[in-house]
């Protein structure tokens, strides 16, 4: 059955948690991508990765709106999350950077965040559209998933082309060892670590 269909078939108070689920992960997504430009090793993904920052948070803030706009509120969600999963492919690294403990972050560092960012991206996107047609009657609603869909869009495209020219750098291999830890993780065969 198609996820528009799907979502038609759910009580609001289904719709409402997997509203929160998505506005929970854009915003701590942007967080999260706003201490990595903070720590960039190139003044380029300085400038791009905070502007990455900026539209993850502008999208959670959209989702609060929406679900405002349907009578919810915003709850904090119950999980594991897209985020645990990708915390689960490399814990360590991510939680010194959520702690604030690393330095700096390397070119290996930055491609690992994006390979896991475009994880979730990717996932997300099959839910995205199916909201898109849900919400086809509600103005203010498609107008906001069709913003949320261009910048998501300019967003693969960056972090594609940056891991592309990587690959033709001769990092291949290491690009290959990156994703291969997060290759199940949104699926959901990785399990979240307990910690
Ligand atoms: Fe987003
Ligand atoms: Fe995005």
């Amino acid at each position: 059955m198609e996820i528009a269909a799907q979502l038609t078939e759910k009580p609001m108070e289904e719709l409402l948690r997997l509203l929160n689920e998505i506005r929970d992960t854009e915003t701590r997504g942007g967080l999260l991508l706003a201490l990595v430009a903070e720590l960039a090793p190139t003044e380029e993904i300085h400038h791009k990765m905070a502007k990455h920052a900026v539209d993850e948070v502008r999208h959670g803030w959209m989702f609060t709106q929406l679900i405002r706009q349907l009578g919810g509120h915003v709850e904090k969600p119950s999980g594991p999350l897209y985020f645990d999963y990708i915390i689960a492919g490399r814990p360590d690294f991510w939680t010194a950077l959520f702690n604030r403990d690393l330095p700096e972050l390397t070119m290996p560092d930055v491609w690992e965040i994006m390979i896991a960012a475009n994880e979730i991206e990717c996932a997300a996107e099959n839910l995205f559209s199916g909201f898109r047609a849900y919400f086809r009657d509600n103005d203010k609603a498609s107008a906001m998933f069709r913003e949320i869909y261009f910048d998501e869009e300019f967003h693969l495209r960056w972090v594609e082309r940056e891991l592309e020219i990587a690959e033709q750098a001769g990092n291949g291999q290491e690009l290959a060892r990156i994703r291969e830890r997060y290759k199940d993780a949104v699926n959901g065969e990785t399990p979240p670590d307990a910690n």
